[in-house]
């Protein structure tokens, strides 16, 4: 087995975070690679380089083919079902413990920053353990079942259930997104780990933390389209990165 190294971490950059007051944190798919849950954009491994994203995660997609779309959640839900936290979640949760203020704002559905122990987290894209009315009637609930045959009916109102993530073509959750520009705008350090930010608004929020003066870290082992607007790159993966970086900064006694 190959064990990977943590990349130098700046004695500048550990200092501030050791006195920081407020951090935040926007993570996306990455920082739950190393726990088997796919990306979306990774070249070979990633969900959009096998499936189309048109077909599948879109409400036209479902309207046309409801138990497509529904076969293919439920195939993903099984997985992080499986799934559990990793070094670079257990290391966030550990940050959280240590600051005063701490807001982890996450593109993932996969309900692992909760399960490392992280508590304030948002939700910007859903959650794929909760479903929901498709016509809008408000119903929403936990879903731990079995795939049925069919996607299951609203009890309410007879519409299918669908997954609660946002698609394409969707809304953002408007509270969970307001928390989040507030986390970005306030905080003094922001962490954005694994995330291609790509897909917006949330690839606008490190740009925001910025102009309000925060330093702003990403984490990732590959270059994204924000590598250019940030203080400081750490390359390497989650779990790798983010517990030599807590280690640094609160150094065992
Ligand atoms: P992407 O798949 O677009 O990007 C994943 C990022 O994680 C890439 O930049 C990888 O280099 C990086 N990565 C891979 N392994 C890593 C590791 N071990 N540690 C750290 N980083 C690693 O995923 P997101 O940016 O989260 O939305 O995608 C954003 C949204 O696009 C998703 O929420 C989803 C998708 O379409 C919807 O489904 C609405």
């Amino acid at each position: 087995m190959t064990t990977l190294a943590a990349p130098a971490l700046p004695a500048g950059l550990i200092d501030r975070l050791r006195r920081a007051r407020s951090v935040a944190a926007l993570t996306g798919a990455g920082v739950s690679a190393e726990s088997g849950v796919p990306t979306f954009r990774d070249a070979q491994t990633g969900l959009w380089a096998k499936f189309d994203p048109q077909e599948l995660a879109t409400p036209s997609a479902f309207a046309r083919n409801p138990k497509f779309v529904w076969d293919w959640y439920a195939s993903r839900r099984e997985r992080v079902a499986q799934a559990k936290p990793n070094p670079g979640h257990l290391a966030l949760a550990a940050i959280e413990r240590r600051v005063d203020e701490f807001l982890l704002v996450t593109q993932n559905v996969d309900g692992l920053h909760q399960a490392a122990g992280s508590v304030n987290v948002v939700e910007l894209h859903g959650n794929i353990r909760r479903v929901k009315c498709s016509r809008g009637c408000g119903v929403v609930a936990t879903w731990d079942d079995p795939r049925p045959d069919e996607p299951p009916r609203c009890a309410a109102c007879g519409a299918f259930l669908r997954p609660d993530v946002v698609w394409f073509e969707e809304m953002l959750p408007p509270a969970a997104l307001e928390q989040a520009e507030d986390g970005a705008c306030r905080c003094e350090i922001l962490l954005v780990v694994g995330t291609a930010a790509e897909v917006y608004p949330a690839a606008a929020l490190p740009g925001a933390a910025r102009r309000h003066g925060a330093i702003v870290v990403e984490i990732n082992p590959q270059p994204t389209a924000l590598s250019a607007d940030v203080d400081h790159v750490l390359r390497g993966p989650a779990g790798v990165v983010l517990p030599a970086l807590v280690a640094a900064a609160w150094p065992p006694p």
